[in-house]
């Protein structure tokens, strides 16, 4: 197996070879956009939506990257079609996107007129076994007291690499249990969500989610709200509170690598009867449909089937 390729600054180059300058800023003030995409079958998923939500968040940062979004999403597919030729068969990737301002001209010595973003895409693989013990006994969620930064300084829409509060607050809830994951609360006291989910709740048969004004608009998240649709399923964006955690008759977390996963403990709690549940069992079979595969199957080498959920 040969070494990956990555796409940086406008040239593919081995990884080995993608050197970022210690005076980017993206490294010295944590000014970075990010995207990840996976593939399903070795296809992007969703990478339109992916790349849609990049130059948003760009153009909030007023960023150029210097490349419309169609010449990225062909960089990225020509990106992807060198790394599964020569990659492990069957593999699936995690495509990452990143783009910064570039190097602090004062830093790097540099005429600020010549200073360029730095543009970067790069894929690993996908690794399940992160993820297995989710689908075996559920996510334990806590609550840490390290609070979301509020969106009144860092704007949740943007998806940003600034993740020092997430990393601190994963630290703090892992001192509850070491495989917890924390879903911080933002400065009023309502749900937001994890380091890289979003979270989602059902109750009385509907889901309920936070609003992106507290949190990223998760292209999974969206993916839930479609499937819903075809499954007739309601969906509420709402403030929502511990409170309203603990009482849910299911909770999930939303996002990329694992699609959804099983919330069963919320600060110790268990949620409902401590089982995941037969709402999120729908979503991922119709979302299994949707990709021509079974994404617990594939998470758990099989054993485990979102099915095995329906009839509780
Ligand atoms: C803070 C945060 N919230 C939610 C998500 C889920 O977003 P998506 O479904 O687009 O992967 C992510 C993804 O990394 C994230 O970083």
């Amino acid at each position: 197996m040969s070494e990956r390729w990555a796409y940086l600054n406008g040239e593919f180059v081995p990884e080995s070879a993608a050197g970022i300058s210690i005076a980017d800023r993206g490294l010295i003030m944590g000014a970075t956009v990010t995207e990840m995409t996976r593939t399903f079958a070795q296809q992007p998923f969703r990478l339109k939506a992916h790349l849609a939500r990049l130059y948003r968040s760009l153009r909030f940062l007023q960023v150029d990257p210097g490349l419309t979004p169609a010449e990225l999403q062909a960089r990225t597919l020509e990106l992807l079609h060198r790394n599964v030729a020569s990659g492990e068969a069957g593999m699936e990737y995690g495509v990452i996107h990143f783009v910064t301002p570039g190097p602090l001209a004062y830093y790097a010595d540099l005429d600020p007129a010549t200073v360029r973003p730095t543009v970067c895409i790069h894929m690993f693989p996908l690794r399940w076994h992160p993820y297995e013990r989710f689908f075996r006994e559920g996510v334990h969620l806590v609550t840490p007291s390290t609070r979301h930064v509020p969106p009144q300084c860092l704007d949740p829409k943007m998806k940003y690499r600034s993740r020092m509060h997430f990393f601190l607050a994963d630290r703090e809830a892992r001192l509850a249990d070491p495989h917890a994951i924390a879903l911080l609360l933002d400065l009023d006291g309502n749900l937001t969500e994890t380091s890289g989910a979003n979270f989602l709740l059902v109750r009385d048969g509907a889901i309920e989610t936070p609003p992106t004004r507290n949190t990223l608009a998760g292209v999974s998240r969206d993916t839930v709200f479609e499937l819903a649709g075809e499954l007739d399923i309601p969906v509420r964006e709402r403030d929502l509170q511990p409170h309203d955690a603990v009482n849910a008759d299911e909770a999930f977390l939303s996002t990329t690598p694992y699609c959804l996963a099983p919330v069963t403990r919320f600060n110790g709690v268990p949620i409902g009867d401590g089982r995941p549940g037969p709402v999120l069992a729908r979503l991922l079979m119709a979302w299994s449909e949707r990709v021509g595969l079974d994404i617990v199957a594939q998470i758990t080498g099989g054993d485990v089937t979102a099915a095995d959920w329906l009839g509780r």
